[in-house]
């Protein structure tokens, strides 16, 4: 997992619950980088999921919940980082009909270490989608925190239902109707 999720992961953390909830997380969390992240690095998933587990259980809110709103924030991070990729988009159905084939391609060229999901689109029309997610990080209500926020850039809302396929996450169907 590159490093930009984990520093950005660590800011949300301290500007929501304050720098001792940060401390106490990375202090409680078996890290073999001792909580020291740069942008460019990459980590082991199992830090990440080590972090989430303390923080749920310090703030008494479940890890979607908290992948959820840590998406939501992403996006933000996505939209400086990433503004031309954004661009070339005009639908936010589309943009997310392109993740797979477009969007995560030009980000493996950037970060050819990055561990991506796989996206499979099951049928699409102009004001819905049906997609896939594949993974074995079972991050998808991180992509539902993506999601949201890819059609409130559009200026779009959008109901979405997630149906498991897998008990443990790792296969997700998305069903999207744009309102
Ligand atoms: C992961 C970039 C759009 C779903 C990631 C990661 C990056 C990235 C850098 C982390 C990879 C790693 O840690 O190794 C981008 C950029 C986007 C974009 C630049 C847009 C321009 C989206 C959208 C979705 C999405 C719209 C919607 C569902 C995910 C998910 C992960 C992920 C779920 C977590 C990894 C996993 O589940 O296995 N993306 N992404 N991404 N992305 Fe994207």
């Amino acid at each position: 997992m590159k490093g930009i999720v984990f520093t950005e992961f660590l800011d949300l953390v301290e500007e929501k619950f304050g720098l001792e909830t940060v401390d106490e997380i990375i202090s409680k969390s078996e890290l073999p980088s001792e909580g020291i992240y740069t942008s460019i690095g990459t980590y082991s998933f199992s830090e990440m999921l080590q972090l989430l587990q303390h923080l749920s259980f310090r703030t008494e809110i479940s890890i979607d919940n908290l992948l959820l709103v840590y998406g939501e924030h992403f996006f933000t991070v996505i939209e400086k980082s990433y503004p031309g990729l954004l661009a070339t988009y005009k639908d936010p159905i589309d943009m997310l009909s392109s993740i797979e084939n477009h969007i995560h391609v030009e980000v493996r060229k950037i970060y050819p270490d990055a561990e991506l999901p796989t996206f499979i689109v099951e049928e699409k029309t102009t004001d819905s989608i049906v997609m896939i997610y594949k993974s074995s990080r079972a991050m998808h209500h991180f992509g539902l925190g993506l999601m949201n926020k890819t059609f409130e850039h559009f200026k779009s809302t959008a109901s979405i239902v997630l149906e498991k396929l897998k008990e443990d996450g790792t296969e997700v169907k998305f069903i999207i109707n744009k309102n």
